[in-house]
């Protein structure tokens, strides 16, 4: 057993959760708020068809509840207007961080992810051990896993009620205030029907129910995993890649080049699941600081990730400071900000990071290197390939990898 407590080992073997997981999450949340398991620890098993027709109801509710502005303090501020589908539900526009809040202009301290794939996200553990596809169990490939950015929640139900209570975000005051907007809602009936005709009697049943419904639009394959790119048409053997694409792919899958396929997998998994350009896993990459960001405007914040400020259970652990989520690459062509304080606005930018952070330091960093971690956690930050002192990655090397990256968007015929 090489079990490196804390040390954080790099080789990484692809994701764990499955279209059967999911579809078990899907089923084990219906018997949990449901009133056909009220009362029961354990209701009757439904039948399947009576339990996914259950089940799409309660996505369609969800996606009304994703898209509606009433849930906000403001009333102008749903899910969607941060997360908008046309971007792969990550931002709209190529603000660094979104402005929210009662007034709409309280700015947030970070980017907003896609939430495309996030059905197939582990729940967070501080070492993980894979053992699926290669069956070596045996190896720590430390933290995975998680919700947002620093994996702080597990379940997109929680999730959904952090942005619904943040006062830079919808800013509601209480899980009361959302459920009041919902009983006012046209669809409040939809949520009599689906949870019972009493459910906003009881408010925190009521909340569960709001939060229980956006998790089921999440999940909804066709919506956020459609696994409909160029790529995956190549996989299955009905599209070709250009030249420059499969060059780009080359170099992506290559570890004594672009090594980006170590961490953003891009093979499918043993189980046949195609692949989701994540491991899950975190990785201080020392991306320079945003001074866009207002927070940032104060030298003694830092967004350290893992270990804080918005996560606490790690504070103090401090070989995670300045650690965040390996994100998924699929649609990362309709970003407009990235990585987790969005510095970047090109995706060329994202990948030309790669290829000249230590080569050319002062082209990314004009304050010094490393601007964004206080010093004494420099040495988190990752020296794998691409990194390094010698450059590994040309100018046309990351035209080739964008291209290729290209090819992850949805929607391709
Ligand atoms: C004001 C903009 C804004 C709004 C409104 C908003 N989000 Fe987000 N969302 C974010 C940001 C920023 C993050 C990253 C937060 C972090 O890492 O701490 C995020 C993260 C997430 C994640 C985690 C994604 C991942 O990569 O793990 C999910 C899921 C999510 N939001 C769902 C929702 C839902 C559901 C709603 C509506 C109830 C919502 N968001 C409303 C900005 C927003
Ligand atoms: C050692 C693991 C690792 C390797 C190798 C790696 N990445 Fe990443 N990648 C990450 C992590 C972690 C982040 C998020 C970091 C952050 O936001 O601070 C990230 C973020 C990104 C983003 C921004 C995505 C977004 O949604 O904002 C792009 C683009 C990207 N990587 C492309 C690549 C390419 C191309 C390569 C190969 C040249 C590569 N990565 C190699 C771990 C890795």
């Amino acid at each position: 057993m090489n079990i490196a407590a804390g040390a954080v080992v790099n080789s990484r073997n692809g994701a764990k959760t499955g279209r059967m997981k999911q579809l078990w999450v899907f089923l084990a949340g219906l018997m949990v708020v449901t009133p056909a398991a009220a009362g029961l620890p354990w209701g009757p098993d439904p039948s399947v068809t009576t339990a996914y027709a259950q089940a799409r109801a309660i996505a369609d509710l969800g996606r009304k509840l994703f898209f509606d502005p009433a849930l906000s303090a403001s009333g102008r501020m749903s899910c969607a207007r941060c997360h908008d589908p046309a971007h792969g539900f990550s931002a709209p526009n190529a603000l660094p961080v979104q402005p929210g809040g009662p007034d709409l202009r309280r700015p947030g301290v970070r980017a907003v992810p896609g939430l495309m794939y996030g059905a197939f996200v582990p729940g967070f553990s501080e070492h993980f051990f894979e053992s699926d596809d290669d069956g070596n169990g045996s190896i720590d490939q430390g933290p995975t896993g998680g919700r947002d950015w620093d994996g702080r929640v597990d379940r997109a139900r929680d999730q959904a009620a952090l942005p619904l209570l943040d006062p830079n975000e919808m800013a509601n005051v209480s899980p009361d205030a959302v459920v009041a907007a919902v009983k006012k809602a046209a669809y409040a009936g939809d949520v009599r029907r689906l949870y019972g005709p009493g459910v906003f009697a009881d408010p925190a049943r009521a909340f569960a129910a709001v939060t229980e419904a956006l998790e089921f639009y999440q999940q909804s394959p066709a919506t956020f995993s459609p696994f409909s790119s160029k790529y995956d048409a190549f996989l299955r053997g009905q599209a070709s890649l250009t030249e420059q694409e499969g060059r780009g792919l080359a170099t992506f899958n290559d570890p004594a080049r672009g090594n980006c396929a170590q961490c953003h997998k891009s093979a499918a998994s043993g189980n046949g699941q195609p692949p989701l350009f994540t491991d899950f896993g975190y990785v201080a990459l020392g991306v320079p600081r945003n001074r866009e960001i207002p927070a940032n405007g104060d030298p003694a914040y830092f967004d350290l990730g893992l270990c804080g400020p918005l996560r606490h259970d790690l504070a103090g652990e401090a070989q995670y400071c300045g650690m965040f989520k390996a994100p998924t690459l699929r649609n990362v062509a309709l970003k407009q900000s990235f990585y987790h304080n969005g510095v970047f606005h090109s995706l060329r930018d994202a990948v030309a990071f790669y290829a000249e952070r230590d080569t050319d330091p002062g082209k990314w960093y004009p304050a010094g290197k490393f601007d964004d971690l206080p010093r004494e956690y420099a040495e988190n930050v990752s020296m794998e390939m691409p990194f390094g002192s010698k450059q590994v990655l040309s100018d046309a090397d990351v035209d080739d990898l964008v291209a290729f990256l290209r090819t992850l968007t949805d929607g391709y015929r």
